[in-house]
């Protein structure tokens, strides 16, 4: 693992000076110690310079470090708003969202699978930094990106496996969910949200194929981040914010911003190969 925890910036500091002293000091080094010695220095130099998490950025296998970091408690939400498949990506380019987990919740069901969840509804379970994004924002996307009012089924998708719930963790979640359900059903009285409100007890991740699922559509983005194995696609954010990406669900500026990224990657070609 390479990665901010191995360079605390003393030993750093300290790596930096012996290595420096040792190319000033040594009066019979051959030419290749020196050369070997001199991009050491300049090695760790770029480690520490990097940024000031001294750390090297691999394709994303620390998903949590940041907050690790910031030691920042993450908070979990979980909603059910049709498929999970694009549910993931509903969430993954927000701001804020650390992880996103397709699996199943709010049925009584135990250890519910694809082909037969029971009770349970397709769901999202979200990770979120608090500092970043809230309850309150993520009930705002929630509601704008289903039809709530839709009775057995969620677009294309029939049956109760995909109906519309909160879930909620403690009595300030259970106020803003009512809330907000109410709010949205004054916005047209013709017909009823039939959105649940309910209290999350167990949350089941579903099958790894079931992860990232609008990215694994796109082997392009897939090689970007690595090829990474379908377990880690789970944990990944880099995932999380391309699944969105690759869903063309995120909020439109990020939407924009991802895309101009990409495009200049397949402009200039790979970036690390293409010399040899
Ligand atoms: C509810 O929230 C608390 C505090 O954030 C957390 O420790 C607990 O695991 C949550 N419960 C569920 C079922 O997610």
């Amino acid at each position: 693992m390479i990665n901010g925890a191995m360079f605390t910036s003393d030993n750093c500091r300290e790596k930096l000076y012996r290595s420096f002293s040792h190319q000033t000091m040594q009066m019979r080094v051959t030419t290749r110690e020196f050369a070997v010695a001199h991009l050491l220095g300049l090695v760790i130099l770029s480690i520490f310079t990097a940024d000031g998490a001294l750390s090297i950025r691999l394709p994303d296998r620390d998903p949590v470090g940041v907050n690790a970091r910031l030691n920042q408690p993450l908070k979990t939400a979980v909603f059910a708003l049709g498929s999970f498949w694009r549910s993931e990506p509903v969430f993954g380019c927000l701001n804020g969202v650390v992880r996103t987990t397709a699996g199943y919740a709010g049925g009584i069901k135990p250890n519910p699978e694809f082909r037969s969840l029971g009770d349970h509804a397709e769901s999202v379970q979200i990770e979120y930094d608090p500092k970043l994004i809230n309850f309150r924002q993520l009930l705002e996307v929630f509601w704008s990106n289903h039809d709530s009012r839709q009775v057995f089924g969620q677009g294309p998708d029939v049956g109760s496996q995909y109906r519309s719930i909160i879930f909620t963790n403690g009595t300030e979640e259970v106020r803003l969910a009512a809330l907000s359900k109410e709010r949205e059903q004054t916005k047209s009285r013709s017909s009823v949200v039939t959105t649940e409100i309910q209290q999350l007890r167990n949350f089941y991740p579903a099958e790894p194929e079931h992860q990232k699922f609008e990215l694994k559509r796109h082997p392009f983005l897939l090689q970007l981040i690595g090829n990474i194995p379908e377990e880690e696609l789970v944990t990944s954010t880099l995932a999380a914010k391309l699944n969105g990406y690759a869903a063309e669900l995120c909020p439109l500026r990020r939407q924009r911003q991802i895309d101009a990224k990409i495009g200049e990657i397949r402009r200039k070609g790979w970036p690390v190969l293409k010399d040899i």
